[in-house]
């Protein structure tokens, strides 16, 4: 656990600025001298989910992980769950669509098992950004943490408890605004002009921010519209955990009040594909929502991406 007195002592930021800029107070980062990494996380969050659904890695149909920092490209973090829980059964790929991966993953699982092709699916979602931080940009880094959060989505005939609606979107024309860009095909590692500064994450925050409020409120607006539903027919709100401002601000458009939604970037800053299934356990555990509730989840990241979810647990 890193707190943002932590990240003081060795870049010029305090506590005060993060607090109020972000929200964010404290941030668990993977211990490398343990192995942790991104596998590490995301198998413990697959190990969790089947206890919670009470199913066997053997049941498991579909391993869909969103990554951005997978332990390796090939074999991918799916594959290396798959044996790591035994889903033998399963076929498993991993996804990148940043911030979005969670619910990227949980889409498409829907669609699967909405044409009959599956009966469930573990969706996980899950980073460790620090390994792709620049550590001197306190733009950036004081930002950013680990983790994996998941869910297994199941076949259902109940009309009531379901997934019922969920939205993706894309802009790649805005895609500089967030990125890694080199370490990969386009300035692989081996090349002169490779900079290790820039297999790091580099962002434009302040326009960041502006289209994560607008795209964020326009999805979960047309997803509620799209559905007949008001906010006030919503229990209870997820979004995307990447800065308190942010949040506030949807929340106000929206007209939905602090005590609907769950919030845990105080904790963990902003864990990427982890926030939403991170939040939604959370929430789960703490008992503040619970069987047949209507939840509204929307995010935003990278690429650009952004995308929401409404379902009724
Ligand atoms: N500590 C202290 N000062 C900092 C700082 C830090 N960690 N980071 C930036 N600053 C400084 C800047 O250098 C700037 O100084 P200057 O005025 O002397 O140039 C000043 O603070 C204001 O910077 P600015 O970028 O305008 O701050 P901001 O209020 O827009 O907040 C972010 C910056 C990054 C917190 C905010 O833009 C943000 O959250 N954007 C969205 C990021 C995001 O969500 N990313 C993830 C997407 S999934």
């Amino acid at each position: 656990m890193v707190t943002n007195n932590d990240l003081a002592k060795f870049i010029d930021t305090s506590d005060e600025w993060i607090r109020t800029r972000t929200g964010i107070e404290e941030r668990r980062l993977a211990d490398r001298s343990k192995g942790e990494t991104t596998l590490t996380f995301a198998h413990q969050a697959a190990v969790k989910a089947l206890e919670m659904a009470h199913l066997s890695g053997e049941q498991i149909d579909m391993i869909v992980m969103g990554t951005v920092t997978p332990d390796t490209v090939m074999p991918c973090t799916a594959n290396q769950i798959q044996a790591k829980i035994g889903a033998t059964r399963a076929f498993t790929f991993d996804l990148q669509a940043a911030c979005s991966g969670f619910l990227y993953g949980y889409s498409i699982a829907d669609q699967y098992i909405r044409t009959g092709t599956i009966e469930r699916a573990l969706v996980l979602g899950g980073e460790t950004l620090s390994t792709v931080m620049n550590w001197q940009d306190r733009s950036t880094c004081v930002l950013f943490g680990d983790g994996a959060g998941g869910v297994v989505l199941q076949r259902t005939t109940s009309e009531r408890s379901r997934v019922i609606a969920t939205k993706l979107f894309s802009d790649g024309r805005l895609g500089e605004i967030l990125s890694i860009p080199h370490g990969y095909g386009k300035v692989p590692p081996h090349v002169p002009e490779y900079r290790n500064d820039h297999h790091k994450v580099q962002m434009r925050g302040n326009e960041l921010f502006k289209v994560a409020v607008r795209n964020m409120v326009d999805a979960a607006s047309q997803v509620l519209w799209e559905n007949q539903l008001k906010t006030t027919d919503v229990d209870f709100f997820i979004f995307h955990q990447a800065n308190l401002r942010i949040i506030d601000m949807c929340a106000k458009s929206l007209d939905v009040p602090r005590e609907k939604m769950w919030l845990n970037l105080q904790k963990y800053g902003n864990t990427s594909a982890a926030t939403l299934p991170s939040c939604l356990d959370e929430a789960w555990r703490s008992g503040r929502v619970k069987k047949g509730d209507l939840i509204l989840m929307v995010t935003f990241g990278g690429g650009l991406t952004w995308a929401t979810t409404l379902v009724r647990l």
